[in-house]
């Protein structure tokens, strides 16, 4: 299993969230947060998106998914995200130990989709 964390553009979410259905990914956890990346959020600012000093505003997805689904749930967020412009976002991909759905207390790939 691999627990996917992706660092978007707000205005990408709508686009990356269809993307993911049409792989048949529908669980998604999704956070609003602030950062910046090597451009230390300079360039970005002149396109008015400001916010708390140089940092501006992101989404974070988080995806958990069986190891066959990596490699479409990367390709549908870059699909989903991608403008060309600097801020696309980032995808880091991590291993994940274990998934435990609370209801059932099923786990492993079962619990995860
Ligand atoms: N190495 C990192 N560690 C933690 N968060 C990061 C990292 N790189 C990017 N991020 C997060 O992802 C967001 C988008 O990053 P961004 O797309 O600007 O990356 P970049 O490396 O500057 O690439 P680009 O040159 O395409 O802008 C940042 O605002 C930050 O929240
Ligand atoms: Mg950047």
């Amino acid at each position: 299993m691999k627990l996917v964390i992706a660092i978007i553009q707000p205005h990408r979410l709508d686009h990356v969230k269809q993307e993911l259905y049409n792989v048949e990914v529908n669980l998604i956890t999704v956070s609003e947060v602030l950062g910046h990346g090597r451009q230390k959020g300079i360039t970005e600012v002149y396109r008015g998106a400001k916010e708390t000093g140089n940092l501006l505003r992101k989404i974070r997805l988080e995806i958990a998914v069986n190891d066959s689904f990596l490699n479409k749930t990367v390709k549908a967020i870059i699909k989903g995200a991608k403008t060309g412009a600097t801020g696309d976002g980032k995808i880091f991909v991590m291993d994940l130990q274990e998934c435990i759905r609370i209801r059932t207390e099923e786990t492993g790939s079962v619990a995860i989709g």
